[in-house]
């Protein structure tokens, strides 16, 4: 292992341009449940299209507004980053041109310092309404409410800013995270099952325009198996090996 940190460490200095995407994973060390864990994933526990789709959101509104607010506190109010979220906060100031890109829809890289983060699934401490689409600005009543707010101007129904399956992704982000991609030396995959897409095809995208995957995962998988770097653990564990082998190497 210590051989690969090196390689990845020596990779990510020499890279003229260098983008991370992460998922669920990243944020799994601050408490936070991944989504295809199969004990205590969202997605093991929870029907997707009953908590994260148009359809099931009119079918059930309060159920699914009553879900993403316990997420919201789950992510936001009891949860802190943790070492991955501030190593990659770190890596931010140590290697040229660097682009976050994440799935996650929590703030934690935000709270760990990284900056111009690109949230490709939105971010659940946002709201919008789901009829008029103008922008909704949560009172803490509304958050322990069991029905969804309604909204000031036209009466819909407000909703958390993130994407559900069915919709488009926000397209500035998707388009900034495919030039970083495009434009990247180095992609490094963090904490991602690489199953949902468009996010799941940035790293083939980046590899076919000769990026070098370094993937970081504590399980095996189709990811894992196209990256020439994997980095077989736990995030909080390997990204602040990684950081001391930059900071060795640039102190030498
Ligand atoms: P998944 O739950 O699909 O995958 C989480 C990944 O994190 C898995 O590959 C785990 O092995 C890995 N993992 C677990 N613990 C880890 C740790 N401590 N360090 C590093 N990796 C760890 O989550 P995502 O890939 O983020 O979309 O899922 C993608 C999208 O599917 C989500 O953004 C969400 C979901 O449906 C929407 O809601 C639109």
């Amino acid at each position: 292992m210590d051989s690969r940190i090196k390689e990845a460490a020596l990779q990510l200095i020499e890279a003229s341009t260098v983008t991370c995407l992460t998922g669920a994973g990243v944020s799994a060390e601050s408490g936070i449940s991944t989504f295809r864990d199969p004990q205590s994933g969202y997605w093991s526990q929870f029907d997707p299209e009953q908590l994260a789709s148009q359809r099931g959101f009119k079918r059930d509104p309060g159920l699914v507004w009553r879900w993403y607010m316990e997420r919201l506190v789950g992510s936001t109010i009891n949860a802190q980053p943790n070492p991955g979220h501030i190593a990659l906060a770190q890596l931010q100031n140590r290697l040229s041109n660097f682009t976050l890109i994440t799935q996650n829809v929590d703030n934690l890289h935000e709270q760990a310092g990284s900056t111009n983060v690109i949230h490709l699934h939105g971010n659940i401490s946002t709201f919008f309404c789901n009829s008029c689409r103008r922008d909704h600005i949560l009172s803490d009543a509304e958050r322990t409410d069991d029905l969804p707010p309604s909204c000031h101007h036209c009466g819909g129904m407000i909703r958390p800013g993130v994407v559900w399956f069915g919709e488009q992704l926000p397209r500035a982000e998707i388009e900034a995270a495919w030039s970083a991609a495009q434009a990247s030396d180095v992609m490094l995959v963090v904490g991602t099952s690489g199953i949902v897409y468009p996010a799941a095809g940035l790293p083939s995208l980046a590899q076919e325009f000769g990026a070098v995957i370094i993937d970081i995962n504590p399980e095996r998988d189709a990811l894992s198996s196209m990256a020439e770097i994997f980095l077989q653990g736990p995030s909080g564990e390997i990204l602040p090996q990684i950081l001391d082998e930059i900071d060795k190497i640039n102190a030498k």
